[in-house]
């Protein structure tokens, strides 16, 4: 069982500022303007997004808050939280957890490994001529089949990331995220605005706004609800693991639903990037997850001094990248130390190592093992896969594990007063109580039932 660790020799964020900024830097990453705007694109645009919206309402923060109020209420990793107010069987599901965020990692450093590759792309000066969705797409394919490219680049991610793990979350990845995040913001923004203002670009706010529900089945239901969970960095104990360090005294209601709020926001922003210089450009919606890679070139030079902008985009996109692979590590080692009594740096190098060798299949499968997808009968890489097991299903049936433990185990009123702590009142309790108890594990089951029963290809 675990070891016995205090809030004392387990540290904690300073303040609430800290802690938003920590946990808007788990939750804001790829996954809003990379996963965001393929999966709605894959999945019809409107209806999706309307969809994604309405689960990041109806699940995504009230799973968000009884996930900090269990990180609140133990101060341990989600393999400690789950079994401290479960009991031992629940340990299971935070261990699912702790895999969870495993599988994550080993994809989505293939990813951000090609976001550094489009940097030095940036700084070398490709980007400093006007670039077709022909010559873009040639590109990206050249990026991510080099075998020697596409792995390196994973590592070199890995290692970043592995590197700041190991030092400890401190004031630095807090300071950085302060001043990095806002420019992030203003850069999206400026970007979206010329995406928006393109020729052409109306098809696109069209295709994001027109909503035929009429397309919406259980799987895509599943890619919403999964999408919401993997954009705010839950289903999978990051943010029990962050609320662990939340300061006691704090608002957690206003932090966590903060937290929503922004990633929601850079999300939507992330569309209004994508589609409307996608349409411009004459790509496919549905071109899967190169789309951002291959659309982002497209719209550089249709900007003053869209060298530099290039550069600066693809640099704040890997740092946001890195904030979350932090949270997506910080997850596995803080198991390894908490329960397995592991000191940190031989947690951090074992499993970042590990975490390298399931990467490889994904950095190959783009190009080098385009066989693989058809090994699997998915008709979908390796990455593909990983993203749909991992990063919807598993993430789905962790916020289910999620509101039952909290509903019914723990129970919502106890949960209540861990997130009232410090004396803020919980706006709509009873909504939140009948969300987490009901409305959610209903709805997670349902569609669950649904895939399976439909037997829908992922
Ligand atoms: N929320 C991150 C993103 O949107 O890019 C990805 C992620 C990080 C998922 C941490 C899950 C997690 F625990």
């Amino acid at each position: 069982m675990s070891a016995p660790t205090t809030s004392s020799d387990r540290g904690g964020f300073q303040s609430r500022l800290g802690f938003i900024l920590a946990a808007a830097g788990s939750a804001i990453g790829l996954g809003n303007i990379w996963r965001f705007p393929y999966t709605a694109g894959e999945n019809g645009g409107g209806a999706f997004i309307a969809l994604y919206l309405l689960c990041v309402l109806g699940l995504g923060v009230p799973v968000m808050l009884a996930e900090l109020a269990m990180g609140r209420a133990t101060r341990h990793n989600p393999v400690g939280a789950y079994a401290r107010l479960g009991g031992r069987r629940w340990a299971a599901a935070g261990g699912l957890g702790v895999v969870t965020g495993f599988g994550i990692l080993a994809f989505y450093s293939v990813v951000a490994g090609w976001t550094l590759g489009y940097l030095w792309h940036a700084v070398s000066g490709t980007f400093a001529q006007p670039i077709d969705a022909k010559t873009s797409g040639a590109l990206f394919s050249g990026l991510i089949s080099d075998p020697v490219w596409a792995v390196v680049l994973a590592g070199l991610f890995l290692a970043l990331t592995m590197v700041v793990v190991r030092a400890g979350v401190g004031g630095g990845i807090e300071t950085a995220s302060k001043i990095l995040m806002p420019v992030f913001f203003v850069l999206l923004l400026g970007l979206a605005l010329r995406s928006v203002t393109l020729p052409g670009a109306s098809k696109g706010i069209a295709f994001m706004f027109e909503a035929d529900f009429s397309k919406i089945r259980a799987p895509v239901v599943a890619a919403a609800m999964g999408q919401a969970m993997f954009s705010l960095s839950l289903g999978m104990g990051a943010m029990i693991t962050y609320g662990s360090y939340f300061p006691r005294h704090e608002n957690l209601v206003v932090a966590g639903v903060s937290v929503a709020f922004f990633d929601t926001l850079i999300a939507l922003l992330g569309g209004f990037l994508v589609f409307p210089a996608l349409f411009a450009a004459g790509i496919e919606p549905s071109a899967g997850p190169g789309l951002v890679f291959v659309v982002m070139p497209t719209i550089f030079h249709h900007l003053p001094a869209g060298q530099l902008f290039a550069v600066a985009f693809y640099a704040l996109l890997a740092i946001a990248a890195l904030t979350s692979t932090i949270s997506l590590l910080e997850v596995v080692v803080s198991y390894f130390v908490d329960e397995r009594g592991w000191r940190r740096p031989r947690a951090v190098y074992l499993v970042g190592g590990a975490c390298f060798l399931l990467a490889v299949p994904s950095a190959l499968s783009q190009g080098a093992l385009p066989a693989l997808s058809d090994v699997l009968g998915t008709g979908q890489g390796w990455l593909d896969w990983q993203s749909v097991v991992f990063g919807t299903y598993s993430l789905i049936l962790g916020a289910l594990l999620t509101c039952v433990l909290v509903g019914w185990r723990w129970g919502a009123e106890a949960a209540r007063a861990v997130v009232e702590e410090g004396g803020h009142r919980l706006p709509m309790a009873a909504l939140w109580s009948v969300l987490v108890r009901y409305v959610c594990p209903l709805a997670v089951v349902a569609v669950l039932v649904y895939v399976i029963r439909t037997g829908a290809s992922f």
